[in-house]
């Protein structure tokens, strides 16, 4: 005979089941509906969702509408202008660096660019499956490529341009791409990078290392003549502030021109019908060992998981425009400014410029320019602006704003306000998106008029997420409480692998706590159920709102000769968010001068790009440590932020290193 209580638990354990199971149908049927709204060549025949999160019972794996045939590019750009006849809607309002630089670009004359870049891929030699490297500049023709190399089932791999060669040749390499596609220049605000330049020096590097890649098509942005700028098709405007004379270095056995290639191609491409699980892009990620990972999602997941987020977390209508402010070289441009929004028919600004340039007060003259009634942007944008007050908002009227989004970082209350009641004059809901390269999509968040908000709390988790906070030893924890935020099952767009190396994406994921996914992230979940994300909890760094791993920048430094060791831990940055501080030990015999430390931080930006540029290096003629010789790199935070409570440091091998690292405190950033 059962015991009464025995009974209770079997009734607890049933009811656990039943509720997940129903819990698994309705979301089923919540991703099954919204798949309605997509083409399909062929339907999906398995389950919706197959996984296994648990690394103790075999490989980890996502599969979303196995069986499945589509196309993204198809469903984003055809879709649109056949059948929901939106060709002559406008999908972007390019908006340059320089004001007055602008284009219009509808979704007719995108897909029309699309096919003929497909084409022009296909003539090179690109096949479905094969990699495709990008290294772009903020222009349409970045969206024209990716799109291309979707419609033709290639994987895109997009490098953001302001990687060093070293990064991109690194990625290059990890990724086999075969085809690289960049530009000639662009400017900065007032600063020209001459992107070809970097770029033939990452393919230099390519060949070093035995990868040649045999193609470089190179769109001229800066260089281009006027006939070139005004020809039919050309959808970059002649630059107002161009750059006839840049120079621009050319190879002719690999280099060949966009324009020259885009004059003969047809505008008609029947798109490549690609499985769902057939990989999309690649996009690469800091990890915490120091070498970047290739984060890889698929087709179908993506894609609905984007278009239903971009829908929902932005509360689109037709008659918006929506402006992301991020750069596409990251996920938040992939996501929020490509597939999202064109899923859905938007109309978006692609801004190429600077916040800050030519005036703080850019941001505003370009909302009331292009009506812009959603606006998404990262906390470092905000804080950065906030520190020149209220008046350069004003001057502009913003009442086109509806919904203001923020992304990358944990926002600061005070920055949240400032953003609610100076930008959003008190009157648009503010979505505070938690997220990361490898979600594919927003994760936790607030829809808006929907959520009740609490400044500085991503909310709650998104359909079909479900977040859950660990301790240490791997036990759920229940109520208000602290600790690892981790996802207890996948929603279409988490990633499927790391490219190449599936065995680094069950590590850096899954094995720390079978059967979770984990973010990497601490989190604090408060008596209302709100969550609020308290920031990486790894060797990671977040410095505005790019992800930094503390290990590549340290065997960037190492990499110089006058270097023996070098430890990097972050400190709090009033815009930054986090600044990178660099503690160095020198080789013997050498000195610590000023002419050493600019080129310490020549040599980071030289290997990583400027991003990774230290703000501070300090001379650290010792490194504190354990006895078993681990740096202990929580005493360095304590000292980079200048904190003399260091809590128990009974296991320092040699306690006289702290004082003089006290004392050779560096005061003033860069
Ligand atoms: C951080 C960017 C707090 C977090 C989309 C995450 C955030 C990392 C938020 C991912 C937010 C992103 N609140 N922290 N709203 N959004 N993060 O891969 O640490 O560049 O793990 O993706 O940024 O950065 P990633």
């Amino acid at each position: 005979m059962y015991k009464e209580t025995q009974v209770m638990t079997l009734l607890n354990k049933y009811v656990r089941i039943l509720k997940y199971n129903i819990l698994h149908l309705i979301l089923s049927e919540f991703w099954v509906d919204i798949a309605k709204e997509f083409f399909w060549k062929t339907k999906h025949t398995g389950q919706f969702l197959d996984y296994n999160f648990d690394v103790t019972k075999g490989e980890i794996f996502v599969k979303c509408m196995e069986g499945a045939t589509t196309n993204i590019c198809y469903n984003v750009l055809d879709r649109n202008v056949h059948e929901k006849k939106l060709g002559d809607k406008v999908a972007f309002y390019w908006e340059g660096n320089e004001p007055g630089d602008e284009k219009t670009v509808t979704y007719r004359e995108l897909l029309q660019e699309v096919c003929k870049f497909a084409n022009v891929l296909k003539l090179q030699g690109v096949k479905k499956g094969d990699r495709v490297s990008i290294y772009m500049p903020m222009v349409v023709e970045l969206v024209v490529a990716m799109l291309a190399c979707a419609r033709i089932g290639a994987v895109h791999s997009i490098v953001f341009a302001g990687f060093s060669a070293e990064s991109l040749c690194e990625r290059i390499i990890d990724s086999q791409c075969s085809l690289l596609v960049t530009a000639d220049g662009f400017y900065r605000g007032d600063k020209l990078i001459n992107l070809k330049v970097i770029a033939d020096e990452a393919l230099e590097k390519c060949r070093d290392k035995s990868f040649p890649v045999e193609r470089c098509i190179m769109l001229k942005h800066l260089s281009k003549e006027e006939q070139e700028a005004s020809s039919p098709g050309s959808l970059s405007p002649p630059a107002k502030r161009s750059c006839p004379d840049l120079q621009v270095p050319w190879n002719p056995e690999v280099d060949v021109c966009w324009h020259s290639l885009m004059e003969g191609a047809s505008d008609e491409c029947e798109p490549v019908w690609c499985e769902s699980e057939d990989p999309l892009f690649i996009l690469y990620t800091s990890g915490s060992t120091g070498k970047p990972k290739g984060v890889l999602h698929t087709v179908s997941g993506y894609m609905l998981y984007t278009a239903t987020t971009f829908k929902l977390v932005f509360d689109y209508h037709p008659d918006d425009v929506y402006w992301c402010t991020a750069d596409i070289g990251w996920i938040t441009g992939h996501s929020y400014i490509t597939y999202g929004p064109l899923a859905n028919g938007a109309t978006s600004v692609l801004f190429e410029g600077l916040p800050t340039y030519p005036d703080v007060s850019r941001m505003w003259e370009i909302v009331d320019k292009y009506h812009v009634s959603k606006f998404y942007t990262a906390p470092t944008a905000i804080r950065l602006l906030m520190k020149y007050g209220s008046e350069p908002v004003h001057k502009y009227k913003r009442s086109s704003l509806k919904i203001l989004g923020t992304v990358g970082e944990p926002i600061n209350p005070e920055a949240w306000q400032w953003y609610y009641n100076v930008v959003g004059d008190g009157r648009c809901p503010v979505v505070d998106t938690f997220w990361q390269t490898e979600t594919g999509g927003h994760v936790l968040t607030p829809l808006p008029a929907a959520t009740p908000l609490k400044p500085g709390s991503a909310t709650f988790p998104f359909f079909g997420v479900v977040p859950a906070i660990l301790n240490e030893s791997g036990e759920e924890l229940e109520g208000p409480n602290e600790g690892y935020l981790v996802f207890k099952q996948p929603w279409p767009g988490v990633m499927r692998t790391v490219f190449g190396n599936h065995q680094r994406f069950e590590t850096t994921y899954f094995k720390k706590f079978p059967g979770f996914y984990v973010t990497g992230d601490g989190c604090r979940r408060d008596k209302d159920g709100y969550y609020w994300i308290t920031g990486r909890i790894d060797d990671m760094l977040n410095v505005s709102g790019h992800l930094l791993s503390t290990a590549e920048v340290e065997s960037a430094l190492v990499e110089h000769e006058a270097v023996a060791e070098a430890a990097v831990v972050g400190t709090p940055h009033p815009v930054k968010g986090e600044s990178l501080y660099c503690f160095v030990t020198l080789t013997d015999g050498i000195d610590y001068t000023t002419t050493l430390e600019a080129e310490l931080r020549k040599q980071v930006r030289e290997k990583i790009g400027a991003i990774a540029t230290p703000d501070y290096i300090q001379n650290a003629p010792g490194l504190p440590k354990t006895r078993s010789g681990k740096i202990m790199r929580r005493l360095l935070r304590k000292i980079a932020s200048n904190q003399q409570d260091l809590g128990d440091v009974s296991t320092l091998a040699d306690s006289t290193v702290i004082e003089q690292l006290f004392e050779n405190r560096c005061c003033t950033a860069l």
